[in-house]
């Protein structure tokens, strides 16, 4: 039989309060805080630690500091029609240690899609800056959100939780997203369930989305797998 531990009064309210103080907040986070002003990543650090160590300062550069690589519009010439162009502290070692990062995604006209995805690490707020897009996010209780956006409008996909864009308007389309990671991370379904190395086995997909062999090769054949 479970035995039932009573705490006394004080023992509970101090474990109350290391609960609501210490954890809640950790469990809620995204990125530790800095602990000092600037640590530009050493990416070529041969030690590795929780994010990158820092250059040393008489090497740091106004240019650390700078990134033009969403600046450009991205190919979209693919089987998506969307090319996801990256600012993370891998792509800008300035972010390091700061906690927040960029994407720009661009659409091609018609029927350019971001397909379903998540953020391990972040949250994502997105603004659209050209033509319009519909965009959501699913709960784990399996309910779609979602909004048809058009430029300057913006939308938040809460951290963890599966995601996609698709342009829904005349032209092309594009956003830029703000994350409150330095490396967000990210899981693309179709491709995460498709294209692996090594694949993951027919009978698995076969029984999770109830297809047969045929159309698994054929969605990995169109995935470039
Ligand atoms: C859009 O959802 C992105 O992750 O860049
Ligand atoms: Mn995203």
């Amino acid at each position: 039989m479970a035995t039932m531990i009573t705490l006394p009064r004080p023992a509970l309210i101090l474990t109350i309060l290391f609960l609501v103080i210490v954890i809640l907040p950790s469990a809620c986070r995204a990125d530790p805080d800095p602990l000092q002003d600037l640590c530009v990543a050493d990416l070529n650090a041969s030690i590795s630690v929780n994010g990158f160590p820092c250059k040393p300062l008489h090497e740091v550069k106004s240019n650390d500091f700078f990134y033009d690589g969403l600046s450009k519009e991205g190919n979209t010439t693919n089987v998506f029609g969307s090319k996801v162009s990256i600012g993370d502290v891998l792509a800008f070692p300035g972010l390091n240690t700061l906690g927040v990062s960029w994407n720009r995604v661009d659409f091609a006209a018609g029927t350019g899609v971001n397909p379903p995805h998540l953020h391990p690490r972040a949250s994502e707020t997105l603004v659209v800056l050209k033509g319009k897009l519909l965009v959501g996010f699913i709960t784990t209780t399996h309910v779609l959100y979602s909004k048809v956006l058009k430029a300057g409008e913006m939308f938040v996909f809460p951290r963890g939780l599966v995601h996609f864009q698709l342009n829904v308007g005349k032209g092309k389309a594009f956003f830029l997203a703000a994350f409150n990671s330095q490396n967000p991370g990210v899981v693309i379904l179709p491709t995460t369930l498709f294209v692996t190395t090594p694949s993951i086995p027919n009978e698995v997909l076969s029984k999770a989305f109830q297809i047969d062999a045929k159309v698994i090769s054929d969605i990995r054949s169109k995935l470039g797998s």
